[in-house]
């Protein structure tokens, strides 16, 4: 699927390559006056986002399911920029009742929230229920982050009215949508053992991941709200996110080190699209290692929904005008 490794040097429309950092494409960049939240920060690349947002002057929001591991988080963060903004506040989004409870103890902050990023994630596990009915990857990849996002828009909304500056909404998604289900999404089988794959399953919360960016964006645009909505590909990323297939976690264990890019390269499709100037004003798009970018037409073309609003136009030509 990826050969990361081919590609790496070559300089997109962008001026970065995939090879660039987090800290590469956000330089210079000054996040002061910013608030964002980051789901999943307590490992991978969640944690580096966070890490380069905080290091950019953001007040960063680690959304974790395990405060004491968004300690530790916070803990690095701090010492290396001791004058960092950053919260810990549970959250597990395979949980309605968790979702609503952060969003409930982060108003009662009074906080303003310029970015959201939706970037937790779990998959190819065996078959799960969440304690809400619902498969698990489903459950915790796009409901969770579904429920989490509407429930913050007012506030986003808010914020990008009284400051003028345009909100940003970052969905962590994966080319993993390619392999969902032969019918895309199961919309009346979700819940259900029977015909579950680990990789389909993954690949259908994925894809979902998309399609609410797409039609998020689409409507906000039509309501002529500030606030822009992507979803990416941070690429093929050594970090946890194989751990619960045996087989896949053996291998990215043996020579994931080699082939796969690091989490500082992996971080950087987020960050660009959270911070940078260039992506001002561009919405509705999946973004594959933030420059060989493309609207994803051909998920569209795959799997037709009703409401499923396609911008055909490259990000590589928006950068070129
Ligand atoms: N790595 C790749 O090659 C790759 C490729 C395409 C897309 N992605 C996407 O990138 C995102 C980040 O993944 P990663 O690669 O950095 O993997 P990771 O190291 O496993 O990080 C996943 C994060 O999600 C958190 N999480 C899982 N379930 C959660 C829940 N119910 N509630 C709250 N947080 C939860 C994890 O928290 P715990 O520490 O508590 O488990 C962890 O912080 C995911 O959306 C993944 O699908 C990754």
């Amino acid at each position: 699927m990826n050969m990361e490794w081919l590609r790496l040097g070559r300089k997109r429309q962008s001026g970065f390559s995939a090879s660039s950092t987090a800290e590469e494409v956000t330089l210079g960049i000054d996040g002061n006056g910013l608030t964002a939240i980051v789901t999943g920060s307590s490992s991978g690349i969640g944690t580096e986002t966070a890490r380069v947002l905080a290091l950019r002057g953001v007040h960063v929001i680690l959304g974790v399911r395990n405060p004491s591991s968004g300690n530790d988080v916070k803990e690095m963060i701090l010492k290396e920029v001791p004058t960092a903004a950053v919260d810990v506040m549970e959250l597990d989004l395979s949980s309605m009742a968790s979702v609503k409870k952060f969003v409930a103890n982060f108003n009662s902050m009074n906080l303003p929230l310029d970015i959201l990023i939706n970037n937790a994630g779990v998959g190819m596990s065996s078959f799960n229920l969440s304690e809400d009915g619902i498969e698990m990857d489903f459950a915790t990849n796009h409901i969770g982050h579904f429920l989490l996002t509407n429930l913050l828009l007012e506030n986003m909304k808010a914020t990008a009215l009284k400051t003028k500056l345009e909100g940003r909404i970052v969905i962590v998604a994966s080319e993993a949508y390619r392999f969902s289900y032969r019918q895309g999404i199961r919309f009346d089988k979700i819940n259900e053992e029977s015909g579950y794959n680990s990789i389909a399953s993954y690949g259908q919360s994925k894809l979902a991941n998309i399609l609410h960016a797409q039609e998020l964006s689409r409507r906000l645009e039509e309501e002529g709200v500030l606030i822009t909505v992507n979803s990416l590909h941070p690429g093929a990323v050594f970090t946890n996110i194989t751990r619960h297939h045996s087989f896949l976690n053996v291998i990215v264990a043996m020579i994931g080190k080699f082939l796969l890019r690091n989490v500082q390269q992996g971080a950087a499709t987020t960050c660009y699209l959270a911070l940078h100037p260039q992506v001002k004003g561009i919405s509705g798009l999946l973004l594959l290692f933030y420059g060989d970018v493309c609207a994803p037409s051909s998920i569209g073309a795959a799997w037709t929904l009703p409401h499923h609003h396609i911008n055909s136009t490259c990000l590589s030509t928006l950068l070129s005008k």
